[in-house]
Parts: structure tokens; sequence; C-alpha cells
């Protein structure tokens, strides 16, 4: 079946002669995983391993650097400017070849996208005042003499990748590395041989790159090139029609493939995930592009260059199997590059091959993994647990082994850290009741799915998928619309208890709660109950755009995510929203990317007032009465205010039954005072399920 529907995808396919089994690549994504000093350590090579073992065609390693500090945006980053990391990264292809996937590295040099954490500016073809990206340090321009220089270190960079055994590398040409700057009009503003006059010019630093590590790395050796095939969001962006020119002039000068992606500034920011430009809302420039997504975003682009060259050309951006094969099939890319789809699921390729469509984990686009990177910290998948803790779980989470002793295991809660640590448990073996007092699964992933809609991070994609998985477990067993107390636990004697009830929910002490002009969140949640159960997600909030009972003017009270959820989900349905917040900050919960795009949008859209640092005194009819962090008492006028509760800890059936079972554990929201949201629920579920 899979093989009919994915024939292209599933073809085998060579470049030079490399061999790949199928069509479908892991993309260059770096995950702040090497060690300390940039060499490859046991965390990076356990991860790439899942990654080849996932049945994947082709892996690309990560940007790594051809130059020590310069080139490099921040530490760590796997260095290939020294022989001294040729150990390590021998071993890295050692890891990869050993289930039959050949490996490219990534080689790059980050040029204005280094950050100074070594006291140095960064370096780019010209000093742009303000830099093309905000956030970005002002960058020194390069002389003449150092770009040669650069040129010289990428060949000896491939050189040394291919004495590493690799089968290839990869010269990053596109996004905000220097490759690019040289590229683009944006950042290239220099008038010599170098500079942006002519496309040849524009073209040299990349053509001369290729050149050289071919002329050092000899015939054979794979030479890859990323491209950004078209900058979004700037008049001088580079356009397709230039990124068509050069490709053919890095063609000519000796590459093997064109890997075209893409790149964005403005509402075009960080578009080389096309489905960033959703969030939280899509600009008016971005809706034609937004329209694009669910047939690959980047495609057309891709299309254009692969008509204009003959070497292989591959697609990226939001890609997956079907996308993928429509586009091989219509022969608009060679390969297909896939990155946030292998994090989530590396069996991926593998559940492909074997038809297991619906086994594959769905990646719902939160980009929690992103945000990663904004704060230098190993990157996390939020439905994954197992990503990037291959090496210290010594599982990838694609296979388990049975565990040791087999028991009979009680999970309280099937909200998402139930969900996963029932899972989980089952896959081991272990013989797993999950109860939930609810008719049905998904604990707060319900009411969280309503309010986001499908259309950004699609949550109910990844319920649809725990509903699947754990129906399919035969020694695991789901009772709904059963609460859990201690006689029930006694009854089904469990050998460990897994408790993930969620938080408690605590109303603030305002006067004036009990008002008609009050809504709170634990009302909302009873009220949608039962609709949620009959229509489901999808058509609530459907029908919640046509109807909803709440006023034109709401004050929501509580600045975290859900509180900015529940904001914009009121300002997409016409309302006017301010938001009170008790704390200094919002957004407590919300991921950095995300935060990067919602900021700027609440300021532009002015459909929603935030105050924080203020006090709420009481709730009137007439809305509420404030006191503002400069001490002013004012009353916000509304004619609904919402209150998000607080939430806390929830140990009470743990206290009933501690002691009275052999194993207990606490997970998810219920732990503490303070939400560990999806992420935290999910991560917890899987660790407490691999733990028993
Ligand atoms: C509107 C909204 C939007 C949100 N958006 C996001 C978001 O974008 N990103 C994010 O990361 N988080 C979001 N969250 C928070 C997220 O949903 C929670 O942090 C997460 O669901 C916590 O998971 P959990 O498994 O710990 O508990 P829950 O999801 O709360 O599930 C607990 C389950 O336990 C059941 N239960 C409790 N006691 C018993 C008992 N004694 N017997 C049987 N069953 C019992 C409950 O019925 C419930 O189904 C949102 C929440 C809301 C309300
Ligand atoms: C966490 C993360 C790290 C990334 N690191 C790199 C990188 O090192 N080099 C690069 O060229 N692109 C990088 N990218 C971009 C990816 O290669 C890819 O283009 C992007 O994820 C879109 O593909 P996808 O929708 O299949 O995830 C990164 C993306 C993510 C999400
Ligand atoms: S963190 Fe979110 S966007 Fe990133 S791979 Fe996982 S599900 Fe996809």
């Amino acid at each position: 079946m899979a093989m009919k529907r994915y024939t292209h995808l599933l073809k085998p396919f060579q470049i030079k002669n490399v061999k790949f089994k199928n069509r479908m690549a892991k993309t260059s994504q770096w995950f702040v995983y090497p060690e300390p000093d940039g060499s490859v350590g046991e965390r990076l090579k356990a991860f790439y391993a899942s990654i080849a073992k996932g049945g994947v065609g082709l892996v690309i390693v990560e940007e790594s650097s051809c130059e020590y500090s310069l080139g490099v945006s921040r530490m760590p980053h796997i260095r290939v400017d020294d022989d001294r990391f040729l150990p390590g990264l021998r071993e890295l292809a050692r890891v990869i070849h050993a289930y039959d996937c050949p490996a490219f590295v990534q080689i790059t040099h980050a040029g204005p996208a280094h950050s100074p954490f070594d006291g140095q500016a960064p370096v780019a073809p010209s000093s742009i005042d303000p830099p093309a990206q905000p956030g970005f340090a002002l960058a020194r321009e390069l002389d003449v003499e150092k770009i040669k220089d650069i040129i010289e270190r990428y060949a000896r960079a491939a050189l040394r990748v291919k004495e590493a055994e690799f089968d290839g590398c990869e010269i990053h040409l596109g996004h905000y590395a220097l490759g690019n700057a040289f590229l683009s009009r944006i950042q290239n503003k220099r008038r010599d041989e170098y500079g942006c006059d002519t496309l040849q010019n524009r073209a040299r630093f990349g053509r001369e790159i290729i050149e050289r590590t071919r002329e050092l790395a000899g015939p054979d050796f794979v030479v890859g090139v990323r491209l950004s095939a078209k900058e979004w969001g700037h008049p001088l962006g580079t356009t397709n029609e230039e990124a068509v020119e050069f490709a053919r002039i890095f063609e000519k000068a000796g590459a093997d493939y064109i890997q075209s992606s893409g790149y964005g500034y403005n509402e075009f920011f960080r578009c080389w995930a096309p489905d960033a430009v959703l969030f939280p809302e899509v600009p008016r420039a971005a809706k034609s592009f937004a329209a694009r997504i669910p047939k690959g975003a980047l495609l057309p682009e891709a299309a254009a260059i692969k008509k204009a060259v003959s070497i292989p050309v591959t697609g990226v951006g939001r890609l997956d199997a079907d996308i993928g094969e429509k586009a091989l099939r219509q022969g608009n890319i060679d390969m297909v590059w896939l990155g946030r789809r292998l994090m989530v699921d590396p069996a991926y390729p593998r559940k492909v091959a074997e038809g297991r469509i619906r086994d594959i984990r769905p990646c719902t686009g939160c980009l929690f993994c992103f945000s990663h990177l904004l704060t230098t910290t190993p990157v996390r998948c939020r439905w994954n647990p197992f990503l990037g803790n291959e090496h210290e779980l010594g599982c990838d989470g694609t296979e388990f082994n049975p565990a040791p002793v087999k028991k009979r295991v009680l999970v309280v809660g099937a909200g998402p850290g139930g969900m996963e640590a029932a899972r989980v448990a089952a896959l081991r073996g272990h013989e797993v009741f999950l109860y939930d007092r609810e008719k049905r699964l998904g604990g707060l992933l319900l009411l969280a799915s309503f309010i986001k809609g499908r259309d950004f991070d699609d949550v109910a994609l990844s319920l649809e998928w725990y509903e699947r998985q754990l129906g399919r477990q035969k020694n695991l067993q789901v009772v709904l619309g059963k609460e859990v107390d201690p006689g029930l636990v006694k009854e089904i004697s469990p050998d460990t208890v897994i408790l993930s009830p969620g938080s408690k929910w605590e109303l603030p002490e305002i006067p004036g709660t009990e008002g008609r002009n009050v809504v709170t969140a634990s009302l909302l949640k009873e009220k949608a109950k039962g609709f949620l159960d009959h229509l489901g997600t999808d058509v609530m909030s459907y029908l919640s755009k046509v109807y909803l009972p709440i006023g034109k003017r709401v004050i929501v009270v509580g600045g975290d995510l859900k509180g900015l959820e529940a904001a914009l989900f009121l300002v997409k349905r016409g309302r006017k929203v301010f938001i009170v917040e008790e704390g200094e900050t919002l957004g407590e919960g919300m991921n950095e990317h995300l935060k990067s795009k919602f900021f700027p949008w609440m300021e532009a859209h002015g459909g929603i007032t935030a105050y924080t640092g203020v006090r709420c005194n009481e709730i009137t009819p007439e809305g509420m009465v404030v006191t503002t962090r400069e001490g002013e008492h004012t009353t916000l006028k509304a004619d609904t205010v919402m209150i998000i509760e607080k939430v806390k800890k929830n140990h009470d059936l743990y206290d009933a039954i501690k002691g009275a079972v052999p194993e207990v554990y606490v997970i998810g929201d219920a732990k503490e005072d303070r939400s560990v949201w999806i992420h935290g629920a999910v991560h917890d579920g899987a660790r407490a399920g691999f733990s028993v």
C-alpha cells in the first residue's frame, strides 16, 4: 500500500557514487548537542544514530563551523576547523553508516550571525547599521585577504570531513550565514569583485569555495550547496530569478546538488519554517505564502531552480511524505529534506516504507524546538521526550526493551502526562490501566485545542495520535468516565501508580468573583465539556466564531500562556481585550519563539491592551477596579471578566495512597504550584513510564 502511494519517495537515488535507499534526507539542524568545545560526544552520536536507524536515505549533519570563533554563531557548534576534531567526526560518520545510511556535513561560517561571545564583532561583506535582522550585532566589513582566507578554511574543512569518512559536504550559502550575505543585496554593499554590482560578483565567494573544495577533495566527493531560493519580505531580498542564476553558477563551479531553502525578513521572519508566518495571525503580506504551506511553501522556487540546472535539487520546509511524493512525481525536486518530522518521530521513513502512516507521531508545528536555539539550550521536542536524551536513557523512543519485571500499572488521568506514561509503560510490556473521570481522553488538551484551533500548533493532531496508539495496545486498558479514589486503587491492586491528575485551580481573592459578568476558566471548561464531547473541537471552534456568549469588552485576569491564548481567541472573534497580570511579566509558558511573534503583533494590532504589575481590587458590574503599577486607582470598563485561575499542586490522591502502593509517581501539572505545560507533562510521563 505504502509502496504504491509513495513510489517516488521510496525509490532509491544517488548523487555521484553515493547511494540512498530512498529520497528522504534529514536536513541540517543545530541542536546544541555538541560538547562545549565543539567536539562530537556521546549525546550527538546517539541522536544521529537514532535518525539513521529510522530509515532515512541520507543524513546531513548540522551546520559545522570552518573557523573558530568568528565562524560560529554561538557555542557549542560542531567544529571542523582543526584536525584535532577528526576522531570524533570519524566516530559520528561510523555510527550513521552503521545503519546503511550515507552522511554529509553542512559546513558553514556564521558571518553576520556570529554573536560576540568571544568579544569579537561579527564579520560580513559589509557593515550594515542597523543589522539586516534585528537582534544581531553590528558586523565589520571583511577585506579581500580575509575573504580568501575564509574560502580556504571552507575547503580545508571539507577535506577534513572527507578524511573523517563522510560521503559529502553541504556548503551553507543560505539563511543568515556568511555565504548568503555575499549573495544578498541586503547585506552586500561592496563595489569590488565580491560586491553587489553583478550576479557573478555576488556569487564569487560561493563559487570559489566550491572550486577550491573540489580541488582539494577530488572529483568523487559530493559537494552540495544550500541556497535561499528567495529572500522574502525585503525589497532588496534575493529574487527567485537571481537564485536560479546563482544555482547555475554553482553547478558550473562543480556543485553536485542544490538544497533549495528560503529565508525571510519582517513579516517573513523565520519563514524557512514556513508555518512560522501563521502565528499569531497571518500578516497581509504573507497571505499567499501561507496559502502555499499545505503544498510546500518553498517548493515553487525550488522547482524554478530544478528547471534551470541538471544537478539534483532538493526541497525543504514543512514537507511530509505526501507533499514530498507529489513534488517528486511532478518532477519539481529530486529529494525531500525533512527536519521536524524526524525530530518528533525518527522512525518516520521506516513507517512510511512499512505503510504505518497512522503510527507516525505528528509534528504540531509548535516551534518549541526552535525556541531552544534562542536561549542556546539543548533542543527538545514538545512531543518526543526522547529527542536529545537517547544517550542518557539508552533509548530513542522508537523501540523499547521489555521491562525486566512485568507490573500492574495504574495511571490516573488521561491528559498528556498520563497518556504518555501509559503508552510507554505498555510498550515496555507492563499491564496498564489508564483511568480518567471524563468521557474523553486528553485532559486539558481538549480545551487547549479548542482555544488554539488547527491553523497553528495543531494539538488535536497529537490527541488523535494518542487515541490510536493507546487503542492498539492489548496490554493497556483505557477506562473513561470513572474517578479514581483510594478504594478503587485498592481494588485494582497495582504495583505502581502514576498520578497525572492535573493541577487544582484556585480562584484569586478578588471581591466580586461571584458576579454575573464573571466567567472562570473552570466554568468554561465545565460548560464546554459536553459540547466538546459531542461536537468535537473543530465544530466547536467554528461555532464559537458565529456565537460566543461573552461581551464585546473583556478583561482577562492572568497573563500567562493560557491568558494570552484566551485573549488571542477573543480578539479573533471581534472582542476588545484587556489583560491584567499581577506579576511583572506576560507569557509564562509561551515559548521564546512565539513570544517574539506575539508581543510585536499585540502592539501593532491594538485589540489587546495588557497591564502588568497591577493589583485587582474589585470586580464590579462595570468591569474591574485596579491599582496600576504607578499607584493609580482606576476602573477598567468591560462587559465580561474572564478569570484564568491560578494553578496549584494536586497531591490529594498521592497523600491518600502513599505507603499503601509500592511505587507511586506524581507527574505533570499536579506536581507543583505551577504548570509544566504540555511538554513538561509529556516528558514527565515518558520518564515515569520508562522508569517503572
Ligand atoms: C485553554 C488552555 C490552553 C492551553 N494551551 C497550552 C499550550 O499552548 N501549550 C502548552 O504547553 N500548554 C497549554 N495548556 C496547558 C496544558 O494543557 C497543561 O499544562 C497540560 O494539559 C497538563 O497535562 P497533565 O497531564 O498534567 O494534566 P491535565 O491535562 O490537566 O489532565 C489531567 C486529567 O486527569 C483527570 N483526573 C484528575 N483526577 C482524576 C481522578 N481522581 N480520577 C480519574 N481522572 C482524574 C482529569 O479529568 C484530566 O483529564 C493550555 C491549557 C488550557 C486550559
Ligand atoms: C531547531 C532547528 C535548528 C536548525 N538548524 C539549522 C542549521 O544548523 N542549518 C541550517 O541550514 N538550517 C537549520 N534549520 C533549518 C532546517 O534545516 C529546515 O530548513 C527547517 O527546519 C524546515 O524544515 P522542516 O519544516 O522539515 O522542519 C534548523 C531548524 C530547526 C527547527
Ligand atoms: S517541538 Fe513542536 S515543532 Fe518542533 S518538532 Fe516537536 S512538535 Fe514539531
